[in-house]
C-alpha cells in the first residue's frame, strides 16, 4: 500500500518486514546511501559557483579522465559507507581494485559489499546537464568472519539484492529496487528529505524513443546498424524519436517513465563496449527488469553474464520489452 508524502526513510522502515533477508543492516546501509546523495546534491547543484568544475588532472583505471566531480562523489559515498560500518566491501568506477573494510570491521561480521558508479555521465557537469550515481547491493558469498575476497565482487547480476540510482536532474530522485518492484523517491531541496513520488515504476511495454551514439554509427555491429534504420523507417508507429543526453542515468529515467529503448553496443572501436558491467549495466538491468522492462547484451540477458573482472565493460540494450527484443531480433538474423 503506498502513502502519499511519505518519506524514503519511512518507506525503508515499512518495507524491510517484506524484505527477503529482512535485516535492519540493508536499511541502515539504505540510510548511508540516502546521505551520501544528498550530500552530492548540494555540491552538485553548487557546480559553477564553487571550484568544482573541470578535471582534476589525473586518469581512472577507465582510462578516463576524473573530474572533479567524479573524485568528491567517490570519496562521500565510500566515506558514508564506511562510517556507518555495514559494508566488508566496495568496489567503485573510480578505483583500481575494491576495497575491504577491515579497519571498523575488523572480526569481518559484516554481510554486504556494494558497487557503485559514483558520478554518471561526468562529461556532462561542465555544461549544466543531469547527471547520476548508480549503485549495486549484495550479499557476500565467502564467509562471514574471513577477509572479503575478489569473489564477492564478480557476482552475477541476478544475485543483486539491491540497486538504484540518483538522477541530478531539474529535481533530484532516488529510485531503487529491493526485487519487489521500483519506487521514485524526490528530494524536496527546501526540507532536505526525499519523498515517494513515482510508487511502482513501469517500462511501457514498447515506446518510441532510441536513445544511442549515432556518431559512433559506422562502427557499429550490422544488427545495430539494420536495428537504427528500422527506428528510423517510416512505417506504422515510426520513426521513433531520438534523445541522448549522454548519461546513462537520465537516458534510462526518461526511457522508464515515456518508453523506449537505450543502447551502447560494441563497436570497431570498442570491442565490448562502453558500459561497465558491475557499476551500470548490473544495477540497470535490475531496476529494468523489475520495472517490466528487459536487459540485453544483444544476445545474453545482462544479469546471467559471469563477471570474471572488476572492470568488465559489456554491450549494453535496455528499456521496454518489446523493443529490446526486438533490437535482439536484428542482432541474431545479422550473425
Ligand atoms: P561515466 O560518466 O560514469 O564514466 O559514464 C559515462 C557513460 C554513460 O553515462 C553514458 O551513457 C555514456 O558513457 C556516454 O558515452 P558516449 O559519450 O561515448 O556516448
Ligand atoms: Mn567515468
Ligand atoms: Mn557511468
Ligand atoms: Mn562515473
Amino acid at each position: 500500500m503506498f502513502k502519499k508524502n511519505q518519506t524514503l526513510g519511512e518507506f525503508i522502515i515499512e518495507n524491510q518486514m517484506s524484505f527477503k533477508y529482512s535485516s535492519g543492516e540493508l536499511s541502515t546501509l539504505f540510510n548511508s546511501i540516502r546521505l551520501a546523495a544528498k550530500v552530492v546534491n548540494h555540491e552538485v547543484n553548487k557546480a559553477g559557483l564553487v571550484d568544482i568544475i573541470g578535471n582534476v588532472g589525473e586518469v581512472n583505471i577507465q582510462g578516463e579522465n576524473q573530474q572533479k566531480l567524479d573524485v568528491y562523489a567517490n570519496e562521500k559515498f565510500i566515506q558514508t559507507l564506511i562510517n556507518r560500518n555495514i559494508v566488508c566491501g566496495i568496489a567503485s568506477e573510480e578505483e583500481d581494485d575494491f576495497i575491504a573494510i577491515n579497519s571498523l570491521d575488523e572480526n569481518h561480521q559484516n554481510k554486504y559489499i556494494v558497487l557503485i558508479d559514483p558520478l554518471d555521465g561526468s562529461s556532462n557537469i561542465d555544461v549544466n546537464v543531469s547527471v547520476g550515481t548508480i549503485f549495486s547491493i549484495y550479499r557476500r558469498v565467502t564467509p562471514v568472519g574471513t577477509p572479503v575476497t575478489l569473489e564477492d565482487f564478480l557476482q552475477k547480476g541476478n544475485q543483486q539484492v539491491a540497486a538504484g540510482y540518483v538522477v541530478y536532474g531539474t529535481s533530484t530522485m532516488l529510485v531503487y529496487t529491493t526485487g519487489d518492484g521500483v519506487n521514485g523517491f524526490t528530494l524536496n531541496p527546501a526540507i532536505g528529505s526525499f519523498y515517494l513520488s513515482h510508487p511502482n515504476m513501469q517500462f511501457p511495454e514498447s515506446g518510441s524513443i532510441y536513445s544511442v551514439n549515432e556518431g559512433n554509427y559506422i562502427h557499429f555491429p550490422q544488427g545495430i546498424k539494420n536495428y537504427i534504420k528500422y527506428c528510423q523507417r517510416e512505417e506504422e508507429d515510426r520513426p521513433y524519436t531520438s534523445r541522448y543526453i549522454g548519461s546513462l542515468v537520465s537516458d534510462f529515467h526518461r526511457n522508464m517513465i515515456k518508453g523506449g529503448i537505450y543502447l551502447y553496443p560494441k563497436s570497431s572501436l570498442n570491442s565490448n563496449g562502453k558500459l561497465r558491467l558491475l557499476y551500470e549495466c548490473n544495477p540497470m538491468a535490475f531496476i529494468a527488469e523489475q520495472a517490466n522492462g528487459k536487459a540485453s547484451d544483444g544476445f545474453t540477458r545482462i544479469l546471467d553474464i559471469q563477471p570474471t573482472e572488476l572492470h568488465q565493460r559489456v554491450p549494453f540494450i535496455c528499456g521496454s520489452k518489446n523493443m529490446v527484443t526486438k533490437a535482439e531480433e536484428f542482432m541474431r538474423e545479422a550473425q
